[in-house]
């Protein structure tokens, strides 16, 4: 259990992308935990959930979930994903977590061409954007609810400090993310939609089972001044509190650091 009040979402309609591993399985773990109806858009497959989302869930939860999966990186991508919650919807919107992404690869700068740009792009921001176009009208009638409704995007400790060799795309789609997180907060308050971004360090998920060496993880964890990497379960607490207008109803237009200290605004 993640120490939230087992009530907090009772009632809600949570929505976490990229939750079959990884951040978004514990993100999405934790809104069942706490009585949240959850459409989890689990990957581009089901294959991940079985070993980690679905993991240790009781009857109960399992009932108030959906599953859905789509590949983000095609170019309608996000908009097949917006049709595709919006058909499972039948009322408001509460809480939108998007957090879907990934680096694709290392790509050199040297190396960087249209194709390599265009599916980090797309991957990170254009799906990201295109999603959450398609349900801001259900956001907007779950601001008509008391406390309003929320989104919490997905950003990186690479947004500010640039990340590592052959992660530039992937870093600079993740400053967008940020940016974009704060000018939505601007223009959706009128709304009551609160707009806010869990900025995670480094996590050791897949993501970096896939993209970094144990030497390198190694190094890293030594130099964060809690002296070890984060875990899925380190971040998905952020997403609770910025989604629940009882614990952050003041808070819009924020990036939170969750990071162990390894990088410091
Ligand atoms: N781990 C870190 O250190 C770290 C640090 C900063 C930010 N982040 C961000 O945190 C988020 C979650 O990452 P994670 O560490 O939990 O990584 P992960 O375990 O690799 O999970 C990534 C999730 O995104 C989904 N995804 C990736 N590419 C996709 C695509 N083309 N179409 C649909 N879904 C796709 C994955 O689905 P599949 O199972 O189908 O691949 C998976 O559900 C990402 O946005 C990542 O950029 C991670």
């Amino acid at each position: 259990m993640n120490g939230f009040d087992t009530r907090l979402f009772a009632g809600k309609t949570v929505v976490v992308t990229g939750s079959g591993r990884g951040i978004g399985a514990a993100v999405a773990r934790g809104f069942l935990q706490t009585g949240a109806r959850v459409i989890a858009h689990a990957g581009r497959t089901l294959d991940h959930a079985e070993d980690d989302l679905l993991v240790g869930l009781s009857e109960a939860e399992k009932d108030r979930l959906t599953l859905l999966a789509g590949d983000l990186a095609e170019r309608d991508g996000g908009e097949r994903l917006g049709s595709a919650v919006l058909q499972e919807l039948d009322g408001p919107l509460d809480v939108l977590v998007n957090n879907a992404g990934t680096m694709v690869g290392r790509i050199a700068a040297g190396d960087v061409d249209a194709a390599a740009f265009d599916r980090v792009v797309d991957l990170n921001v254009r799906s990201v954007v295109a999603s959450t176009t398609a349900l801001l009208p259900a956001l907007k009638e779950g601001g008509r609810a008391e406390g309003g409704a929320a989104i919490v995007n997905t950003s990186s400790i690479s947004a500010i400090v640039g990340g590592s060799p052959g992660s530039s795309l992937y870093s600079s789609s993740k400053a967008f993310i940020s940016t974009w997180t704060r000018a939505l907060a601007r223009e959706l308050a009128p709304d009551h939609v609160r707009v806010n971004a869990v900025s995670p360090g480094t996590i050791m998920t897949d993501f970096h089972r896939r993209y970094s060496s144990q030497e390198k993880l190694d190094a890293t964890a030594a130099s964060i001044p809690l002296k070890r990497l984060g875990t899925a379960e380190d971040c998905a607490p952020a997403y609770l509190f910025l989604s629940s207008a009882k614990l952050s109803g003041y808070l819009t237009g924020q990036v939170i650091e969750v990071n162990g200290g390894q990088f410091m605004g």
